[in-house]
């Protein structure tokens, strides 16, 4: 989708089946608009903020205020695409009242246009419910779902059996009839994720989900190649931008203790 007019939820969801949607995250204002100017949809302030740039090991340590402040910074470089902050652990277990009462924070104090979370059980549902009764879009997240990285054993593809894929199923639809308007599947076998998206009226995004999806997102500083060598078999390096500024930083600190820089161009 391209044009300069304002990316909706409506539009998000218009889309089902047919033009794929395209999500990315970022978590400044410098990133979010490189990435708003590539014509994404969707901007996704993750909470894989904790893993790619404060340096924890899983987004369980990541706070409310925290995504808040990210998503303020995002905001700013955020013009056009469809801004969706996740609501991170904590935030949404315990009760439908903390989801709707943390959701209705990240819309008011970041600008944001909807709210992701992490789940399909029925009290999850019935959170969702209650947040898009309130007038906040939510995005669901099914699959391997971060925030329970500890109970699942690790960053596992999810859905592999039968009863796995059947519980995908109804936790999908489940999301749907709560009012969700999109669903990130995340390490799901693609022929699953392809068969749980053809059950949904609302699209589907997924990320080491396959083709099937209406729609993908990756990790920004993942598809840069800006995280290290970190490559897990879904993810494409559209980039080497680490290795680009390792050996950029390299030649600044050579001609600098050759006496090379600055030279007559770059002096006043
Ligand atoms: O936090 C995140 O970046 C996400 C994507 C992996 C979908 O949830």
């Amino acid at each position: 989708m391209t044009g300069t007019k304002p990316v909706t939820v409506r539009d998000l969801v218009a889309r089902k089946g047919g033009e794929k949607i395209v999500m990315v995250t970022a978590y400044d204002a410098l990133f979010a608009r490189i990435v708003d100017d590539a014509g994404v949809d969707a901007i996704l302030v993750g909470d894989s903020l904790a893993n790619v740039v404060a340096g924890l090991d899983s987004t369980v340590r990541v706070t409310l205020d925290q995504m808040i402040y990210h998503a303020r910074l995002a905001r700013r470089g955020c013009k056009r695409a469809l801004l969706v902050v996740d609501l991170p652990f904590m935030t949404y277990q315990v009760s439908a009242e903390d989801g709707m009462r943390n959701a209705g924070r990240v819309m008011q104090e970041t600008g944001a246009q909807a709210v992701k979370l992490e789940g399909g059980t029925p009290a999850r549902a019935e959170t969702v419910a209650r947040i898009v009764e309130m007038g906040v879009p939510v995005m669901g997240h099914l699959g391997f779902t971060p925030q329970s990285v500890h109970a699942l054993g690790g960053a596992r593809v999810q859905g592999r059996d039968e009863a796995g894929e059947a519980r995908l199923l109804d936790e999908a639809k489940r999301l749907e009839d709560a009012g969700a308007f999109a669903i990130v599947l995340e390490l799901v076998p693609a022929a699953a994720a392809r068969r749980v998206s053809e059950a949904v009226r609302i699209p589907t995004i997924g990320i080491g989900a396959g083709a099937g999806c209406d729609g993908q997102v990756l990790v920004l500083h993942d598809l840069l190649g800006l995280n290290g060598d970190f490559a897990p078999k879904f993810l494409k390096r559209y980039a080497e931008l680490g290795e680009a500024a390792r050996r950029a930083i390299e030649s600044f600190a050579a001609e600098t203790r050759a006496g090379t820089f600055p030279d007559d161009a770059h002096s006043f």
